[in-house]
């Protein structure tokens, strides 16, 4: 029998102790035999709930007890988990995750004592909910150079992009619906400004080069200064307005960022709508690849931690982890990366010296009084900066996938 230990009663660990419950028959027959939860650990009580027998205060309990294979962990941030995730290894256990923050800062240490102690950390579930993609990168694209990622990483953001899109719901209005649904972080600041999908293209960018892409070093920007006037133009342009994690590979030059970008209507990830989330992948010998499906809420997130639970049972003591070294890669600077960049000016802006300073533009029409858009041709991000800074009427800008 392998028995689990579930860390955090909250949405997705109710949802894993669901599952495993739910589909013990299917458990059963991927692991050859009963998975029971043994141990949740809470800092609540939860009075009159089935659980209450499995309940426990204190993680000596489950790290002590020898009969406890696999320790799941569900409750985010980084202490107490990083603590536990450690001590867990150092047992012996394997450690199951859907904790992203913990991920990308420790993945790599914890993957190097995992390995050291024949165990596993697993954390399928950190990026991308339900979607199946830390295991395909780790065990089927492992044949290719991954020259790109490219995903909707953060099912809130979408979900509130969506509904302002499709809606006219505004940004505030969307965000507390998220919120309300689960989608949400507890601080909406991980989703709106960025640094969800910050972290989560930083583990995607580490398993596609094999060392470690600190989070903080990736350009992040959220989606807090879109307004109705930039979704008229996404319309006039044939294009929507989606919250990208970009990692790309440009021969010797790694770039890593996260920012709203303009993706035309021709180009799949833009029919990624509401909460659901999808990752393109280029590989060098298998070309476009795509990944779609629920990047949060309670259930798809727990499936991705119940598929890593029956990975880690029927992988008992022997490692099965990507080749992530801790050795730091040093991103490139997003100055020299080129793109084209949509642009919003006053229209007291004389437009001869926008063509002067830009060179070639396509103008964009859209409903919106008193203004003068347009589209530039690629250009590098430090060039481009420095010609917006030109203008005293600039209004903002977006730049194009
Ligand atoms: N807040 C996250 C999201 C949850 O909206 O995608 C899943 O990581």
């Amino acid at each position: 029998m392998i028995n689990i230990a579930v860390l955090g009663y909250g949405t997705i660990g109710s949802g894993v102790v669901e599952i495993v419950e739910k589909n013990q028959s299917i458990l059963q027959k991927e692991t050859r035999q009963s998975v029971e939860v043994k141990y949740i650990l809470d800092i609540r009580e939860f009075p009159g709930s089935p659980i209450e027998d499995k309940l426990v205060h204190d993680f000596g309990v489950i790290v002590n007890d020898p009969d406890v294979q696999v320790v799941v962990e569900t409750m985010g941030g980084l202490e107490p988990a990083y603590t536990y995730a450690k001590a867990a290894l150092m047992a012996g256990k394997a450690y199951v995750t859907s904790n992203k923050e913990l991920v990308a800062k420790y993945g790599a240490k914890l993957l190097t004592l995992a390995k050291e102690k024949d165990t596993n950390f697993l954390f399928e579930a950190s990026v991308g909910g339900g979607i199946p993609i830390i295991r395909p990168l780790n065990r089927c694209l492992t044949g290719d150079a991954i020259e790109e990622i490219s995903g909707i990483l953060n099912g809130t953001t979408n979900y509130i992009l969506t509904q302002m899109t499709e809606e006219g719901w505004t940004f505030e209005d969307a965000l507390k619906d998220a919120q309300a649904k689960g989608y949400a972080e507890f601080h909406p600041e991980a989703d709106i400004e960025g640094h969800d999908a910050r972290r989560k293209i930083a583990i995607l960018g580490s398993l596609a080069v094999g060392r470690q892409i600190d989070f903080e070093d990736v350009y992040t920007e959220g989606i807090t200064k879109i307004t109705p006037e930039d979704i008229s133009y996404a319309k006039a342009l044939q294009c929507k307005i989606k919250l990208l994690g970009t990692y790309k590979q440009v021969g010797e030059d790694y770039y890593a960022m996260v920012t709203p970008k303009l993706v035309p209507l021709s180009q799949p990830l833009s029919g990624v709508s509401g909460v659901y989330n999808s990752i393109y992948v280029k590989g060098n010998m298998v070309g476009d690849v795509m990944f779609y499906g629920q990047g949060a809420g309670k259930l798809p997130t727990a499936s991705a931690v119940v598929a890593d639970v029956i990975d880690a049972s029927t992988h008992l003591d022997r490692y099965i982890g990507p080749a992530w070294d801790e050795e730091k890669l040093i991103l490139s600077d997003l100055s020299h990366f080129e793109q084209r960049v949509f642009v919003r000016m006053k229209d007291t802006v004389d437009s001869k010296k926008v063509q002067e300073i830009f060179g070639h533009i396509t103008p964009v029409k859209a409903d919106v009084a008193g203004e003068y858009a347009f589209v530039t041709d690629a250009t590098k991000e430090k060039e481009m900066k420095e010609k917006l800074d030109m203008f005293e009427e600039l209004i903002g800008y977006i730049r194009m996938a």
